[in-house]
């Protein structure tokens, strides 16, 4: 009789108990009934888990998973989490120290980063000077320090795979030219000369096609009523004001290599194709699929393997259409504010991502309204005196006087 070899990835996750953090736990769940051709099984393991405050999830979470380290980085919540979990054998910690002995853990092969803001640049980077690879969701990390994350990257040799759907897709598109590995590429496939154009989809969000006065007064219910993605809160604002997809170019450009000119945004309001990749020879490659963020968390987690899924299947005769058009940046400023940035670069990213942080958080708590996101980040961009190529210590300084000047949270 045949014994079955079992290849366990050893995982850790920023954010757990968010909408990637919980998203990336199914496919942990599933992942223990995959079997490749020789009918080995192929689980992933995990071995840390992170969130801010979320003390009753989190305690869920270490009783299903049995991680060796949990973080809360609310110092208060970790307490109580400790209290709760004294009957398991797990490593309890708290604020950044915590992320940061997290992220760095010895048996540890894989950071995903599911945690939302800035917050996870120090993370991200200690976990990438420890050799581990990147299941990247946390586009804030590479929009504001992307120089030298992806730098450290190819010095340690470790890869940065990404989770962001459209991100995802263009990965996946660029494994048409190269699809396989090669050893000492962070973003296998990207930055060769035969790419001539990405093509980055976004759906619009909920106000697509809505004039400036007519968002004047949207409501931050209104807002969260995302047409195709149940997201987290933070991203589902981003998305409606098409600051997200901002930061998707910047996210993109870092990731991929390419000139910011040569990205181009194209609102698809069906999110069925979810990017693409022109090549020079005039082939547009592209990745489709039904709107669920498991695929993309699960080609990062298992990249270069496909892995079977039980999810809902597309279904092009269902679907019927797909359609194109171009965004519009006058009304939706976000994008055309976030293209300034990502031209100017140096600190100006920290200070676009620092100011709309800010004001969404404003946002959610209706102490702001819509076009007032954009008014607080443009301000803080004027006022902004531009480093060139920003240390870490540079990025945490421009967000700290983006939060002064604009007042803080
Ligand atoms: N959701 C999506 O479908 C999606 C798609 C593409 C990209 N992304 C990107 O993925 C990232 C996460 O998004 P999300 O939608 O999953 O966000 P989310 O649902 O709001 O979850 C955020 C996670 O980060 C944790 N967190 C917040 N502050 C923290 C801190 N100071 N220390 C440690 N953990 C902290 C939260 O913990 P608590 O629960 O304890 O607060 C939660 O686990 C974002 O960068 C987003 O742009 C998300």
């Amino acid at each position: 009789m045949n014994k079955l070899k079992t290849h366990c990835k050893n995982i850790a996750i920023l954010g757990s108990t968010g909408s990637i953090g919980t998203q990336t736990l199914q496919v942990v769940r599933e992942s223990a009934s995959y079997k490749d051709a020789d009918g080995n099984s192929q689980e992933l393991n995990v071995v840390g888990l992170a969130a801010g405050r979320n003390a009753k999830l989190l305690e869920e979470q270490i009783r299903e998973f049995k991680p060796r380290i949990a973080v809360l980085y609310d110092e208060k919540a970790a307490a109580e989490l400790k209290q709760a979990v004294q009957d398991i054998d797990v490593k309890v910690l708290s604020g950044m120290e915590g992320l940061i002995e997290m992220s760095r853990m010895e048996d540890c092969e894989m950071l995903v980063t599911g945690i939302v803001g800035m917050i996870g640049i120090r993370p991200t980077i200690a976990a990438i000077e420890t050799g581990k690879d990147i299941a990247l969701a946390n586009k804030e990390t590479l929009v504001c320090a992307g120089h030298i994350i992806m730098s450290l990257a190819k010095k340690m040799g470790v890869k940065i795979l990404p989770v962001d759907s459209e991100h995802s897709a263009i990965f996946q598109s660029l494994q048409s030219r190269s699809p396989s590995f090669t050893e000492g590429e962070t973003v296998p496939g990207a930055g060769n000369s035969e790419i001539r154009k990405i093509l980055l989809t976004a759906s619009g969000g909920p106000f697509r096609g809505m004039k400036k006065e007519d968002l004047a007064g949207k409501t931050c219910s209104e807002a969260l009523k995302h047409p195709n993605w149940n997201m987290g809160a933070k991203v589902t604002i981003d998305s409606a004001s098409l600051v997200n997809k901002g930061l998707e170019v910047m996210e993109a450009r870092w990731l991929f290599g390419v000139p910011v000119d040569d990205i181009t945004v194209v609102i698809h309001p069906q999110s069925i194709l979810h990017s693409a990749v022109e090549y020079t020879d005039g082939a547009v490659v592209g990745q489709m699929g039904t709107p669920d963020m498991k695929l993309p968390i699960r080609y990062a987690l298992f990249y270069p393997e496909r892995k079977y899924s039980p999810d809902r299947r597309l279904d092009l005769f269902e679907i019927g259409s797909l359609t194109f058009e171009k965004p519009d940046t006058e009304v939706f400023k976000g994008l055309a504010l976030a293209l300034r940035a990502a031209k100017t670069g140096g600190s100006m990213p920290t200070v676009f991502n620092a100011a709309n942080e800010v004001a969404v958080a404003r946002f959610l708590k209706n102490e702001i309204g819509f076009l007032d996101i954009y008014e607080t980040i443009e301000k803080a961009m004027d006022a902004h005196v531009c480093v060139a190529d920003p240390d870490v210590g540079d990025i945490l300084e421009a967000e700290k006087s983006t939060h002064a000047l604009l007042g803080g949270f």
